[in-house]
């Protein structure tokens, strides 16, 4: 593990500033151990803790973690209701854990359709990392992209119609400035476990020009080295955004 840390380290140039994860698997994992679906989501837990120390030892500035998207809501009840335990859980074990390690926690989503205790959990965990200067880590709860868009093109239509802004004053600065993602950068690499080769409605817009990279792995077995495997294999790519190599 430090071979592959020292490796990454030595390209200091080429570390992603942002990196997402689309934490899929939880459920085949559960599965092939035989066991409910609920146990998956807790064994996912560990990997949170994972990435997130595995980001900070590698340098990473924000780590987006898709937790929970807006379509997730259509599960069985039982299942929605035990990833929001998951979620109260993590927001009051972790919290000391993410302060001391200089973790500042944002959530992206409509978390307006979250109950009471959750929306209170994740405003305490808010309210406390606030200042955390190593890692961003934003977590993406009832999430949608499509959702997230729509949002903000109505955002700028009030503006248009309270006469603070000109149609021809749109683009895409200030597009993206609408967006729950406004104070980071796009992604450099988005990491998919499980084997799927899907957006699943994640990041559509922020997503333009980032690295992907699945994984056959699923979420309980991600470990940091997985994470710097895929940040070694990041460091490989040439982004070249349209244009041609020098
Ligand atoms: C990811 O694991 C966790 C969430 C989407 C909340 P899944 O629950 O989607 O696991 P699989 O895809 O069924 O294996
Ligand atoms: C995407 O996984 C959402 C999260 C990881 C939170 P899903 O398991 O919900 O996605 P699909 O249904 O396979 O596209
Ligand atoms: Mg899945």
């Amino acid at each position: 593990m430090p071979e592959l840390l020292q490796q990454i380290k030595s390209s200091p140039s080429r570390i992603p500033a942002h990196v997402a994860i689309i934490m899929d698997g939880n459920g085949r994992w559960a599965s092939e151990h035989d066991l409910p679906r609920s146990e998956g989501h807790r064994a996912g837990m560990k990997s949170v803790r994972e990435v997130v120390e595995g980001s900070i030892e590698a340098g990473v500035d924000v780590l987006t973690l898709y937790a929970f998207s807006q379509e997730n809501w259509q599960r069985p009840r039982s299942e929605i209701a035990f990833l929001m335990s998951l979620l109260q859980r993590y927001a009051r074990s972790e919290i000391d854990d993410l302060v001391e390690n200089g973790v500042e926690v944002h959530v992206i989503g409509d978390v307006e359709r979250m109950n009471p205790p959750e929306r209170k959990a994740i405003g305490m965990i808010i309210e406390k990392t606030r200042g955390g200067a190593n890692l961003q880590l934003v977590l993406a709860i009832s999430y949608g992209s499509r959702a997230e868009i729509i949002r903000a093109a109505r955002r700028l239509a009030e503006e248009v119609a309270a006469g603070d802004l000109e149609p021809a004053e749109i683009d895409e600065t200030i597009f993206a400035r609408s967006l729950y993602t406004e104070p980071w950068p796009d992604p450099d690499l988005l990491i998919r476990t499980s084997g799927e080769y899907r957006i699943s409605n994640f990041l559509l817009w922020q997503l333009a020009y980032t690295e992907l990279y699945t994984t056959p792995v699923l979420w309980p077995d991600f470990t940091r080295r997985h994470l710097f495997e895929a940040i070694l294999d990041y460091q490989r790519r040439e982004r070249r955004f349209g244009k041609v190599t020098a």
